[in-house]
């Protein structure tokens, strides 16, 4: 995981780290740090500066305020830990035994134990628990066999002993290495793990994703897997892994929202919950103009060809963005009749199911940097190229709240959810963007084949129409009645989130936001699995809440919910109001919908409970312990 951020040019480096870092910090926030070069005029070299601070990015601002960080070059990090504890001596830049070379890296060095092992039999000490550590040791060696090869002290010497060292290297990784002999030069690499060089006025960059780069560089040039390029102030080197010199034409670098406001919430996760009405009317007014045709009720950047002949689909996420695919299968298989599966991508990988033909691949990831998943597609893509058979080829979507991600670098059809810029490390504003996402494609696929009615479709689109407007007073209602309920339960232990059908993704994801942002254990279930095992949990202190929307399974949720009542536990349920769900110890009521919209409702009171539950107790709402919004390690 974890973010990395490098620049050499003419001003003040560290200033330019820290902007960037700010950016970056979605990636990690266990630790950051950053090495300058200074360079001295008397003297062929320069003066390193390494400060390292665990914790927030706050925390290092103000020890390079207290301490000074000069120099035009530098390399900056925030950590999210992988190998070692968030300690300072654990957080980056890592330097080699003379304190001469500093590297920054995001991603896992797969055999640092052996390469560590022979580095220490060859007198290493090491100071750090990191795979990274490695890096600048090697580095160090290869510079100096370069220099008892004869060859003066110059950039091109740095360039060589990282080509030299980066084969050695097992596993992902984008990295960012300076040396105090060649001031003014920067080497940065990448393999599977996100790179990016921004050209700046009178400057150049590197970092791990384009907001980093926003502030400061107008175009942008994304790194290939395995190159490795030199920076300096004149220019930039950039060469393929067989060591071949790369030209390409930088692009623009626009369409980023980097400004985060929280406005007048509290955290940036209330914020975005309240911004959802605003998710909600900006799809409905982008896909679904009035007057499309029957075939294609909603307006999607596709072709016939996209649609054509597709037979099954495959749905590849983790976290919250599965659970949205789960919704999403619901409505491909019962609604538009296409048999789908869902997989969490970092099975996937290594546990694919046997190829199916016609089969539409689809990436769903808010951020586009999710490393599993980014994997899984490329996997998913190469065994289907390999397998011969135009039946096979690869056909895939990349669904993302981020259209210049690196996910939209790889597949070749990309749907924006449009949600704009989401900060809090909780998803909210996404999932629903991401649940618009499969109406959109659902409708358009049932249309296409005759599976629904014009009717039908008709019928659901008005509603889609209509749920801006809904959300905008359910949002508001919620928040005052979720905040009143998170004073009874913010002490529980335990909590049982039930749901069936199509709202079964929803219990899921219920009990994903109150684990992660309140720490409090919570499982989800379909509600017909409780009496096969997890009824046995439920005693007076485990609250139950029991999503209850009007369809196919309402009669049996409530079942299940009198089931749970009569072994004591206390029920809030999620449903309209009515005679219905008077069973209900607190009712959190959504609107009287068809049950294939209900999760766009039936997802708030989850999404405010957990906030205020988590807010009750005082927690870091927008980053919670151990997390980070993008997952950029397997
Ligand atoms: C939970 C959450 C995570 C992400 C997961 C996938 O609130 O945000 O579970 O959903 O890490 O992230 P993306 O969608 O960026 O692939």
């Amino acid at each position: 995981m974890c973010g990395i951020v490098a620049v050499v040019g003419s001003r003040e480096a560290a200033p330019l780290l820290l902007e960037g870092l700010r950016h970056l910090e979605y990636r990690g926030y266990d630790s950051a740090g950053l090495a300058t070069v200074h360079s001295l005029v008397s003297e062929d070299q320069g003066q390193l500066t390494c400060l390292r601070a665990k914790g927030k990015l706050i925390n290092l601002a103000a020890m390079i305020d207290q301490n000074g960080a000069p120099g035009n070059l530098g390399i900056g990090h925030t950590r999210w830990a992988t190998h070692g504890k968030p300690e300072e001596c654990n957080a980056h830049p890592h330097r080699d035994s003379s304190g001469c070379i500093a590297v920054v890296q995001n991603g896992i060095i797969e055999n640092h134990r052996a390469l560590r092992e022979t580095l220490e039999a060859a007198g290493v000490e090491f100071l750090s628990e990191t795979d990274t550590e490695v890096i600048p040791h090697l580095i160090a060696k290869e510079l100096h066999l370069l220099k008892l090869e004869g060859l003066p002290v110059c950039e091109a010497m740095l360039l060589t002993a990282v080509q030299r060292v980066l084969p050695k290297l097992k596993g992902a990784y984008a990295l960012a290495v300076l040396w105090v002999e060649t001031p003014s030069a920067l080497v940065v690499a990448r393999r599977q793990a996100p790179l990016l060089i921004g050209l700046g006025e009178g400057e150049f960059l590197c970092a791990s994703d384009t907001p980093a780069l926003a502030s400061f560089a107008r175009t942008i040039l994304p790194m290939e897997d395995g190159e490795v390029a030199l920076l300096t102030p004149l220019g930039i080197e950039l060469y393929n892994q067989k060591g071949d010199r790369q030209k390409r034409s930088p692009s623009l670098l626009s369409g980023v929202n980097h400004v985060a406001d929280k406005r007048n919430f509290r955290h940036f996760m209330l914020k975005e919950i309240h911004e959802q009405p605003e998710t909600a009317e900006l799809w409905v007014t982008r896909h679904l103009p009035e007057g499309l045709p029957a075939d294609a009720p909603v307006a999607l950047p596709f072709d016939d060809s996209f649609y054509f002949g597709i037979e099954r689909i495959e749905i590849l996420a983790c976290g919250t963005s599965r659970h949205a695919a789960l919704v999403g299968a619901y409505l491909l298989e019962q609604f538009a009749g296409i048999p789908t599966a869902v997989f969490y991508a970092s099975e996937f990988r290594y546990a694919a199911p046997p190829l199916a033909p016609n089969t539409l691949t689809i990436g769903l990831t808010q951020s586009g940097e999710t490393a599993d998943t980014l994997a899984a597609l490329a996997m998913d893509a190469e065994r289907r190229e390999n397998h011969g058979d135009s039946a096979f080829a690869p056909r895939q979507l990349g669904v993302t709240n981020r259209p210049e991600s690196s996910l939209a670098r790889q597949v070749p059809n990309i749907l924006d959810i449009g949600a704009g810029l989401e900060v809090g490390v909780a998803a909210t504003k996404t999932f629903l963007g991401q649940l618009f996402a499969f109406y959109g494609l659902s409708l358009n696929f049932a249309a296409r084949r005759g599976t629904r009615s014009k009717e039908e479709i008709f019928s659901i689109t008005q509603e889609l129409r209509s749920v801006p407007n809904q959300l905008r007073s359910l949002v508001k209602m919620h928040d005052k009645l979720s905040e009143e309920l998170a004073h009874k339960f913010a002490d529980t232990k335990d909590v049982i989130f039930l749901g069936r059908g199509i709202n079964y993704p929803i219990a899921l994801e219920g009990a994903l936001k109150l684990k992660e942002i309140s720490y409090i254990h919570a499982e989800g279930y379909p509600a017909g699995e409780m009496k096969h095992g997890p009824i046995a949990l439920l005693d007076p202190k485990v609250p139950v809440v029991s999503i209850a929307m009007p369809g196919v399974v309402f009669e049996k949720v409530l079942s299940n919910a009198q089931e749970a009542k009569a072994r004591d536990a206390q029920l809030i349920g999620v449903a309209p109001e009515g005679p219905d769900t008077n069973l209900f110890d607190y009712l959190l009521p959504v609107p009287k919908v068809s049950e294939w919209i209900s999760p766009l409702f039936s997802v708030v009171p989850m999404q405010l409970l957990s906030y205020h539950i988590a807010a009750h107790r005082g927690l870091d709402v927008d980053q919670p312990r151990n997390l980070a919004k993008s997952v950029t390690v397997e």
